[in-house]
């Protein structure tokens, strides 16, 4: 038996009555990114609601197993030997949405485009800036995640968090550190709410901006394509999309990996991609960019799990 299949069992059996989600065995996590790549995760749960997080973080801290929280994994390249752990997956719970005058409450595991068309329908203007942003709003939040107009943080008044003990405790704006593509969350909390302050609008009018963005987003990204989205942060005065750009290096591939004809700053999955092609093209990218502009490019996405299989 395995050390993986060993602290599985004690999990599963810890967890026996108490647990009402789903826990899966050995996941492939290409299942559950938007790259399609990944190796597996040692076991996944979905926890049904917020107690059911609270009994699967404690299990897992009391056993000392590391755990990888996933929203939609839209912003996430998961190494080909996955994740020696377990993996939390958001991505069916935390679905509670709702308005009050101008205030919105949003589930960590609702779809950005979810809360987005909500907040259209209930006349709500100020979160047009996410239109096309892919994945849930906890991890939207997680990475404050945008577009050239703002991020999902933007019109943010708190957010709801929990911990591995179980504590809960809502942190306002302020007090969350945000900057460029970052939000600094006290360690292993985990985004379960978030409540958005707007302004109230025509809904034709934000319905509008939000198609416009969406026509810009086809013209210019290759959304059709399996991806991870924005693979740098754009350098300050400058986008690393150009910089790719500039040194010739759209259009390379690498195994089944491609940084994309249509935008520099994305690598597309063609179909078999393993996550070290991926690698191969960011650090060539990277590489190049830093020897002939002189711009240290640092990276968006989160790159997580081992290269090897276990
Ligand atoms: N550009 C090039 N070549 C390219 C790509 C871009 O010259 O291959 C130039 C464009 O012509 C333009 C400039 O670079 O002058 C900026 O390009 P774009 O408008 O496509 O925006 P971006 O800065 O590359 C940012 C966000 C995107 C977001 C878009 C649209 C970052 C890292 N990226 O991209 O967010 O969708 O604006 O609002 O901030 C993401 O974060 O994952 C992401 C995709």
């Amino acid at each position: 038996m395995t050390d993986t299949t060993a602290w599985s069992l004690r999990l599963t059996e810890r967890l026996q009555g108490k647990f009402r989600g789903q826990i899966l065995s050995r996941e492939p996590l290409n299942r559950h990114t938007y790259f399609r790549i990944g190796g597996p995760g040692d076991a996944m749960a979905f926890p049904a609601d917020l107690e059911d997080l609270k009994t699967v973080l404690a299990a897992a801290r009391h056993d000392g197993i590391p755990v990888l929280i996933l929203g939609g994994g839209s912003n996430m390249l998961v190494l080909d030997g996955g994740f020696r752990g377990l993996v939390i997956n958001l991505s069916r719970s935390f679905q509670e949405l709702s308005a009050a005058e101008e205030q919105i409450r949003c589930g960590a595991g609702v779809r950005t485009s979810r809360l987005l068309a909500f907040s259209a329908r209930a006349g709500l203007a100020g979160l047009e800036a996410v239109t096309g942003v892919p994945g849930t709003v906890g991890g939207a939040i997680h990475g404050n995640a945008g577009t050239h107009m703002g991020t999902i943080t933007d019109h943010l008044d708190w957010v709801r968090l929990v911990d591995d003990s179980g504590d809960e405790r809502c942190l306002s704006r302020r007090e969350l550190g945000i900057a460029y593509r970052h939000v600094a969350f006290p360690p292993g909390a985990v985004v379960i709410e978030a409540a958005h302050t707007l302004r109230r609008g025509a809904a034709s009018e934000i319905r509008r901006t939000i198609s416009g963005l969406l026509v810009r987003r086809h013209l210019t990204q290759p959304v059709e394509a399996r991806s991870a989205g924005c693979i740098f942060k754009n350098p300050s005065g400058d986008f690393a999309g150009r910089l790719v750009e500039q040194v010739g290096l759209k259009g390379l591939r690498r195994g089944g990996a491609q940084i994309s004809e249509r935008h520099g700053n994305f690598v597309v999955n063609l179909g078999g991609a393993a996550a070290q092609d991926v690698l191969w093209l960011i650090e060539r990218a990277a590489g190049e960019v830093e020897a002939r502009t002189g711009v240290a490019l640092e990276l968006e996405i989160q790159v997580v799990g081992s290269p090897c299989p276990a």
